[in-house]
């Protein structure tokens, strides 16, 4: 393929840009290598109604029109089914499921997964044809926490044939089996959990910028989902998860989980996938994959090129007196948008 590549279309189908001064300082990092994504709504306010999702798309599309963001509607424990038909009807096709506590600004997640309620829901989101994704991890030990879910997934999915079910930011082997059971299963990868394991985060000095939920797993789980991303398995988008915190935060008792991964995230996956002969895969990954899984209608066609020349990663984006540390920080990446 030479030292140019070019992808049509790239998608982030798994982002966080926050509101107010951060969302400023992290939105250009994706808005200038992606043509959309799905931004997730657990800000401090979580966007669990229309309005609030609409706000939020119109702050976006203030800051950069062209970007195509899909926001995901929170689903909590108070949202109606007229609710639902207005956000369906306003174009919102995403519902974010967040077990409750289970991870940043989760406090209003789902109590109870397969209550009456919730079930009552996912019904009539599958009669509207929206998508459900899913951070699936239980409250049990860490490195578990994803296989332990898989029954949920596995009863929603069988109980919901016709709902496109997403499990986000897939992190574990044993999630692949049951990804493949279901024709309604679907996932995405991020960059960190396809190239790094726990022993980056603390086999060696303690890295809390490598800390999210779900937290990094076994060599094993990061080679065999690193493969699925290098095959562009069909049922998998790439979502980068990219979670910007304050360092103040991350270094904080409480430590945030999040890995900001925003800054070269095309850049880097060219870097990776063309370590693996794998480059020809990347524009179905980062972009085919996603636009059929979630029917999307792309109206205008936007390519971004990219060149073999290197360059670092910043070391850090500056403000409020305090700083966020992406991932990989400093490191040289060989590949460069042109
Ligand atoms: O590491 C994470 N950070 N995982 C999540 O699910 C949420 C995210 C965040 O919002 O910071
Ligand atoms: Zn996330």
């Amino acid at each position: 393929m030479g030292d140019i590549i070019t992808i049509k279309n790239p998608l982030d189908m798994h982002l966080h840009l926050r509101e107010g001064e951060i969302l400023e300082a992290v939105f250009p990092y994706t808005y200038e290598r992606f043509i959309g994504g799905v931004v997730m709504p657990n800000l401090s306010i979580p966007i669990s109604n229309t309005q609030l999702a609409l706000d939020y798309q119109h702050t976006l599309k203030t800051l950069n029109p062209s970007f195509l963001p899909l926001i995901a509607l929170y689903l909590t424990d108070t949202l109606t089914q007229a609710e639902l038909h207005k956000a369906h009807h306003h174009g919102l096709k995403i519902l974010k499921l967040y077990p409750k506590g289970a991870t940043t600004n989760s406090q209003n997640g789902v109590s109870e997964i397969l209550n009456p309620h919730t079930l009552e829901l996912l019904e009539e989101a599958q009669k509207l044809e929206m998508i459900l994704s899913i951070h699936a991890e239980s409250n049990g030990y860490s490195l578990d926490r994803e296989y332990e879910f898989l029954p949920i997934i596995e009863e929603l999915a069988s109980s919901f044939p016709k709902l496109k079910i997403i499990i986000e930011h897939l992190s574990d082997h044993r999630s692949i089996e049951v990804l493949e059971k279901h024709a309604n299963l679907f996932a995405t990868l991020t960059l960190h959990h396809i190239t790094l394991s726990l022993d980056d985060m603390l086999g060696g000095g303690l890295k809390p910028h490598l800390f999210c939920k779900p937290i990094l797993k076994t060599p094993k789980d990061r080679d065999t989902l690193l493969s699925l991303a290098l095959q562009a398995h069909p049922k998998i988008s790439f979502g980068s998860d990219s979670a910007p915190h304050l360092e103040s935060k991350k270094l904080s008792p409480s430590g945030s989980a999040g890995i900001f991964s925003a800054p070269m995230l095309l850049e880097q996956l060219c870097e990776l996938f063309e370590k693996h002969n794998a480059l020809e895969n990347l524009q179905a990954f980062v972009s085919d994959n996603a636009i059929k899984n979630y029917n999307l209608d792309i109206k205008s066609e936007k390519t971004i090129t990219l060149q073999k020349k290197s360059q670092s990663i910043p070391l850090e984006i500056s403000l409020q007196q305090d700083r966020i540390i992406p991932l990989n920080a400093g490191m040289s990446c060989n590949w460069k948008i042109i």
